[in-house]
């Protein structure tokens, strides 16, 4: 596999932001114990991460534009190319040492997605996609699994936390898609559930109530490992609607058909 320039520079980015992830990760683990819990250095982690992918990205590709979760919007002076960065994914899974992790960097182009990359610095997981070039984890082609039926499939899904909106809808969809999938799941990081899509390791997943830093990249690494990915009520306005559903062809058509009717 050849790495085009971009790639290039995404991947150093997110190498350098997940060695520094990575040593707090460490630290994180040795904090659990105390009564203050970790939660600042958390924090602290987590924007500093950004902190480098910005630095990195906008030293690389001067005057793309950005949307951040921490820092924000930042306008670029070349308006056609925008970064949407998640420096740290699964924020509750690090803060509990759980190594289910990673940041997300998506780059649109004229408000296509053209690029992706999610890294897991934890488990030196790194997937990648470029648009019609395939997806691809750390060098492997990958291709989404070929399961047609929700009955032997096993389906990624998120549950509200406490205090987020979406609790009744989510109880309703959890029983529907429980009626009729082999198996679920609840990992924790919306960036690489899809990547576990693009894997073959889930067969389909869905979620709402996302941010577009969760979803631009996964959205595209999906695609290209020859997934089939909407929102969660089959529009294909996914960053605007924020909520996703994925899988191959037949399970993507099956487990939407289960979520829409259970609303
Ligand atoms: C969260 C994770 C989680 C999803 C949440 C997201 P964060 O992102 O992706 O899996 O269920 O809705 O906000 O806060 O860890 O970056
Ligand atoms: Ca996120
Ligand atoms: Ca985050």
């Amino acid at each position: 596999m050849i790495r085009s320039a971009l790639m290039n520079v995404m991947t150093a980015a997110a190498l350098k932001a997940g060695r520094a992830l990575k040593r707090d990760f460490g630290e994180v683990e040795n904090l659990q114990v105390s009564v203050k819990g970790p939660g600042d250095f958390v924090s602290a982690a987590d924007h500093k991460a950004e902190k480098i992918l910005f630095e990195e990205l906008s030293k690389a590709r001067p005057g793309y534009g950005f949307v951040m979760e921490e820092s924000g919007i930042v306008e670029g002076s070349d308006k056609s190319h925008v970064w949407y960065v998640d420096p740290l994914d699964g924020t509750a899974n690090f803060l509990h040492g759980l190594p289910i992790f990673g940041i997300s960097i998506g780059l649109a182009r004229d408000d296509q997605i053209v690029a992706g990359l999610v890294y897991n610095p934890a488990l030196e997981a790194l997937y990648i996609a470029e648009k019609g070039q395939g997806a691809y984890l750390n060098n492997r082609r990958l291709r989404v699994a070929a399961r047609r039926e929700l009955g032997e499939a096993l389906v990624g899904c998120a549950i509200p936390h406490l205090g987020k909106a979406g609790h009744a809808r989510f109880k309703a969809e959890l029983s529907a898609v429980m009626e009729c999938a082999a198996n679920l799941r609840r990992l924790g990081a919306a960036a690489l559930d899809l990547c576990f899509v693009a894997a073959g390791a889930y067969d389909g997943f869905w979620e709402r109530g996302l941010k577009p830093w969760d979803l631009a990249a996964g959205i595209l690494i999906v695609r290209e490992a020859g997934g089939f990915v909407t929102d969660a009520d089959g529009g294909s306005d996914i960053l605007a609607k924020g909520s996703v559903c994925a899988g191959n062809e037949n399970i993507h058509s099956q487990l939407l058909a289960l979520i829409r009717s259970a609303g």
